[in-house]
């Protein structure tokens, strides 16, 4: 990101500068390409996962095809963009999940049809971590002819998917180590666009974010070569957190196989917002449900989505491990965490 800093040329330019700009914003194609199973021409820059959720929902639309079909539990980027479609006219079809918040195959198939632009499946949930069956829910659209968008930013980097198997794919770069601001949508069919410039080959307009790409090219090649024993490493720390965490009487969400990376955790009588609270005057940082709704006291839909009364989903903490996070740190919430349920309970009573 630094080397590219030093670049102040539009990698659209034909002059030297521009050139070398060019070739830096390809390797990072190339990179984020290797990560993904994809090809390189498929690899379509974004601003992030949102804006590729966006783009996929959006731009699989047809005139013949006005229908979209979500699953319940997919993270607000493509629940809120299905919603938007809904507003215009678009038919929204939402798949339920079982308890465990893996999403109806039965479902998907009464949903699926010639009128269905896009089904969109997660692969990894942004809150309890759940794996979905993509293989599975691949075979069946594919059976129906239609395109399948995955929302991979919580698994890519963290687990090996059989992700080819999507017509479309998004990627966000601070998923897996890079800046936020920078992200792709792997798109192996056709999709209407954003207009503008011819960057891109004419799929997304605008000139590109060179800094933030490299950004995400680098974390994507380092990704990549930690894939035999990072998730691992994480998959260990994360079952010692659930470990301890259990036996202080905590709840685990969702049942395997789940992402290594993320926990979502409940306790009885414990409000979430008050543990993440005190969790954070100790310094350890983690938050009630997705980011983006933390803040609120909704409870997450996803969880109610998975059957929980509201009261129960209230007291969600979402713990999140990284390439970086270490058993120390692990010793040391499970250290801080009695006394902080303790001192709440008390204070409630
Ligand atoms: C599953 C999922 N999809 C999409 C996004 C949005 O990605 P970005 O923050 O890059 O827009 C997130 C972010 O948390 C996510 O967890």
């Amino acid at each position: 990101m630094a080397a590219a800093l030093e670049l102040s040329a539009n990698p659209s330019s034909v002059h030297e500068e521009g050139r070398k700009a060019r070739d830096r914003l390809e390797r990072a194609r190339a990179e984020v390409a290797a990560l993904v199973g994809a090809s390189r021409d498929d690899v379509i820059f974004t601003s992030g996962g949102t804006e590729a959720n966006a783009l996929a929902l959006r731009g699989a639309i047809t005139a013949a095809r006005r229908r979209v079909v979500v699953s319940a539990v997919e993270h607000p980027s493509v629940r809120a963009t299905a919603d938007a479609l809904g507003a215009e006219g678009v038919t929204v079809t939402v798949l339920p999940v079982d308890g465990a918040g893996v999403v109806s195959l039965e479902a998907l198939e009464a949903a699926l049809g010639r009128d269905v632009a896009v089904v969109s499946v997660q692969a990894a949930n942004h809150e309890t971590g759940v794996l979905q069956p993509i293989a599975e829910v691949a075979a069946r659209a594919r059976a129906a002819s239609v395109p399948l968008h995955v929302d991979a930013v919580q698994a890519v980097g963290k687990l090996e998917l059989p992700l080819e198997v999507a017509d479309f794919v998004s990627v966000s770069a601070h998923k897996l180590g890079g800046p936020a601001g920078a992200g792709a949508l792997i798109a192996r069919a056709p999709l209407a666009v954003i207009a503008g410039g011819h960057q891109q080959r004419g799929r997304r307009g605008g000139t590109e974010n060179l800094v933030g790409l490299c950004g995400f090219g680098a974390a994507a090649g380092v990704a990549r070569a930690a894939l035999s024993h990072a998730p691992l490493q994480m998959r260990l720390l994360r079952d010692r957190l659930q470990v301890g965490l259990v036996a202080l009487g905590g709840r685990v969400h969702g049942h395997e196989p789940r992402s290594p990376g993320t926990l979502s955790v409940a306790f009885a009588g414990v409000p979430g917002e008050l543990l993440v609270q005190s969790l954070d005057l100790a310094g350890i940082a983690a938050s009630t449900g997705a980011a983006c709704s933390s803040g609120t006291i909704t409870p997450s839909p996803v969880l109610l989505a998975m059957g929980l009364a509201p009261a129960l989903a209230r007291q969600a903490v979402r713990f999140s491990l990284g390439p970086t996070t270490t058993a120390a740190e692990i010793t040391e919430v499970l250290a801080v965490v009695p006394a902080l349920l303790t001192r709440i309970r008390a204070a409630l009573e």
